[in-house]
């Protein structure tokens, strides 16, 4: 079977505080987007993994442990043959990875008669990464806790993006320390995002858009702040990093702005798509 893995992006990424296992205490609206990863699953006599990018191709691919985990939580006397042709820029913010592992999950269940309801799937997603719940409940919402905590958020426009990356790498881990270590004020986007849902407003949906890596990323990786501007110089109403980073995303007013947008942004040399946002993954 053939499924798709859709990236997210953050419209808001606020972070709360640090919690006693080490990881932060986060407020995220995320929002799934179409740029996506193609992942063919079928049964087979053994587990395997096979990639377009040959860098992906080792044994703890989060694709591989989503389809260990699985097996191991249900028993199940099983295996996948797993091929994944990857689309999303990673490591990038975007969920790439999240998104694959979410996918496995969902196609293996299924290609073994759906031995787990949707919690029983939710649960085994919150042992693989903080991003990966979210993937695989696929529509917009404010996602909390560590990410795994997800309040479904209604009456999201439709948005044209264009997402880019430059040359610039960034550790998630150093990303959280520096956050840390810079004790910068605390942000509070998402509840201006959800203000903004409220009244219906789309440009204030967009304007409410906020990031709490920013400052620090500016500081690690100058070029994301800089693709933010570039972008906004090229009609962007709003471009913020996504996750943390270091890609970056800009909102245009029509999908041919996006369209434009990506080409010169790729005229520039960053790697540039355009993309929409999506209602409902799977
Ligand atoms: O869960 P995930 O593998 O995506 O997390 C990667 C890293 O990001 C963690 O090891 C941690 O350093 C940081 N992180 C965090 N708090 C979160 C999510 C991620 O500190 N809520």
């Amino acid at each position: 079977m053939k499924i798709n893995a859709y990236a997210k992006i953050n419209a808001t990424l606020d972070i709360c505080g640090v919690r006693e296992d080490g990881f932060h205490s986060l407020r995220s609206v995320m929002l799934p987007v179409s740029l996506h990863d193609e992942i063919v699953i079928e049964k087979s006599e053994s587990l395997s993994f096979q990639c377009n990018i040959k860098e992906l191709c080792t044994e703890d691919n989060l694709c591989l442990r989503a389809a260990r985990l699985f097996f191991e939580s249900t028993g199940i006397d099983g295996a996948v043959a797993i091929e994944l042709e990857k689309n999303i820029p990673f490591p990038a913010g975007l969920g790439g990875g999240s998104a694959d592992a979410a996918a496995v999950l969902k196609g293996v269940n299924t290609l073994f008669d759906k031995p787990l309801d949707d919690t029983g799937l939710l649960t085994l997603a919150s042992k693989l990464g903080s991003d990966v719940s979210f993937c695989l409940y696929g529509s917009p919402a404010l996602c909390e806790g560590r990410g795994e905590l997800l309040t479904p958020i209604d009456g999201i426009p439709e948005l044209y993006l264009v997402i880019a990356i430059g040359k610039a790498r960034l550790s998630t881990p150093a990303v959280y320390r520096k956050y840390d270590e810079a004790g910068l004020e605390a942000r509070n986007d998402s509840d201006r995002f959800l203000k903004a849902i409220e009244s219906r407003d789309r440009d204030a949906i967009v304007a409410s858009f906020g990031n709490a890596f920013e400052p620090v990323t500016d500081l690690l990786a100058p070029e994301t702040m800089e693709l933010r501007s570039r972008m906004i110089s090229l009609g962007a109403q709003n471009a913020r990093l996504s996750g943390s980073g270091p890609s970056v995303f800009g909102v245009l007013k029509s999908y041919e702005e996006a369209r434009i947008c990506a080409q010169q942004l790729e005229g520039m040399g960053y790697f540039a798509i355009s993309c929409r946002t999506l209602d409902k993954t799977y």
